[in-house]
């Protein structure tokens, strides 16, 4: 970055440095952890290794940490390693990572998911396809799994069975109920993962929706179950606390769900008492982020910037942003509220805290741990006294 920069952004406070106060919870600064499944819950439990991976980000100094998505029903999970929070016991298993989170400061956030037809899947380590007869050594037997129309994702993908209009109604009261055990886990921020081709994308999308009752056909027929959903969510989660969703705002596929679609749906969203639009894009026919293709940073800024102008809904945007400068400017040009990061922070969870450094916010390290704080400010002022700074 260059020395300019630095100079302007300690004039003006940097907009990826101010709090932002969403309903009753308040982020000390613009930047979220994006949810990142770890593959290594047992029984949807959580354990010592979410506890670590997530702590560390609230070390690691971002305003928002979210949870991986975690499924509302068993059956719901991508792969036997997923996360749960279909019981108070999943919820029971969160709290001492939501306690971390909040005194490190950092905002815990919950991801609830279905992942509908890209459900009992292998582990990416393990081959990252369908469940199959050889994963049964290991004890991770198939599943059958559920989508709105009977309609596998690609010709190697398992296939599902269509939902029911009563199985449709117990899903969505899974999604509340889990809303329920994640307020009593003491998470403030809860998002509704409704994009990457799981069960509220591929009710949304013409390509995965091939239904002619009330919840297909035209697209307010498909966005009936995602709406319904994020009404019964937001009954069952405090006013006081914000209600995200993450959207794949474009299915990236000819004849498939695209910008215009998810403006229309933003503004319903919206009505129904959502506060934040996490921007994503694809998966509706297979990856949405393990893709090979060549993207740009901040790849997904553009839907970001065209749903926020459009509805006038806060929104947050990822995919690869890694450069401190790029964050600032997408902030200061409006085109986004909140920046998501995800495999930059499994690379560098200390991501945030030399992103302040760099913009010349918390030179004392005073928002550090002062476990660290203390000694880095000694640290630097030898660097200083050396010329290395
Ligand atoms: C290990 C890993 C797990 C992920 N799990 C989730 C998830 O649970 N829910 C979700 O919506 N996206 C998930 N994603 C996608 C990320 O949240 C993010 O959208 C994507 O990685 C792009 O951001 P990045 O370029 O900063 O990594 C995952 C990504 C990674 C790398």
């Amino acid at each position: 970055m260059s020395e300019t920069a630095v100079i302007e952004s300690v004039a003006e406070q940097p907009i990826l440095f101010s709090p932002m106060t969403v309903r009753g919870v308040t982020l000390k600064n613009r930047i979220v952890i994006s949810p990142m499944c770890q593959y290594s819950a047992h029984n949807g439990l959580a354990n010592e290794w979410h506890n670590v991976h997530l702590g560390q980000f609230a070390l690691g100094g971002a305003g928002l940490v979210f949870c991986e998505a975690a499924a509302v029903e068993e059956r719901g999970r991508i792969t036997h390693g997923d996360l749960g929070i279909w019981s108070a016991d999943h919820g029971a298993a969160l709290k001492p990572i939501v306690s971390f989170l909040r005194a490190h400061g950092a905002v815990p956030g919950m991801q609830l998911a279905h992942a509908g037809r890209k459900a009992s899947m292998q582990r990416p380590w393990h081959g990252n396809g369908p469940l199959d007869e050889s994963d049964r050594a290991r004890g991770e037997t198939i599943w059958d799994i559920v989508a709105p129309s009977a309609e596998p994702v690609n010709d190697r993908s398992l296939m599902p069975d269509e939902l029911g209009i009563a199985d449709i109604q117990s899903i969505q009261k899974a999604f509340a109920a889990a809303a329920g055990y994640a307020d009593a886990a003491g998470f403030e921020v809860l998002e509704i993962h409704s994009a990457h081709g799981y069960l509220s994308h591929s009710f949304l999308s013409p390509l995965s929706n091939h239904r002619t009752d009330a919840y297909g056909g035209d697209r307010a027929g498909r966005m009936r179950f995602t709406l319904e959903t994020a009404e019964k969510v937001r009954a069952a989660w405090p006013d006081s606390k914000p209600l995200f969703v993450r959207i794949s705002s474009v299915d990236g596929v000819e004849d498939g769900w695209n910008i215009d679609d998810s403006v229309v749906l933003v503004d319903e969203l919206k009505r129904r008492g959502v506060d934040v639009i996490d921007c994503s894009s694809g998966g509706i026919a297979g990856m949405a982020t393990a893709t090979r293709d060549p993207l740009p940073l901040g790849f997904r800024l553009p839907f970001s910037d065209r749903i926020r102008a459009d509805t006038g809904i806060a929104t947050l945007t990822h995919g690869l942003i890694i450069d401190v400068d790029q964050a600032e400017e997408i902030l200061q040009s409006g085109q986004a509220d909140l920046i998501g990061i995800a495999r930059e922070a499994l690379y560098n969870p200390y991501w945030p805290r030399h992103a302040a450094h760099a913009l010349g916010v918390d030179p004392e390290f005073g928002d550090w741990p002062h476990q660290y704080g203390w000694w880095l400010t000694r640290r630097e002022a030898h660097l200083k006294n050396i010329g290395v700074r």
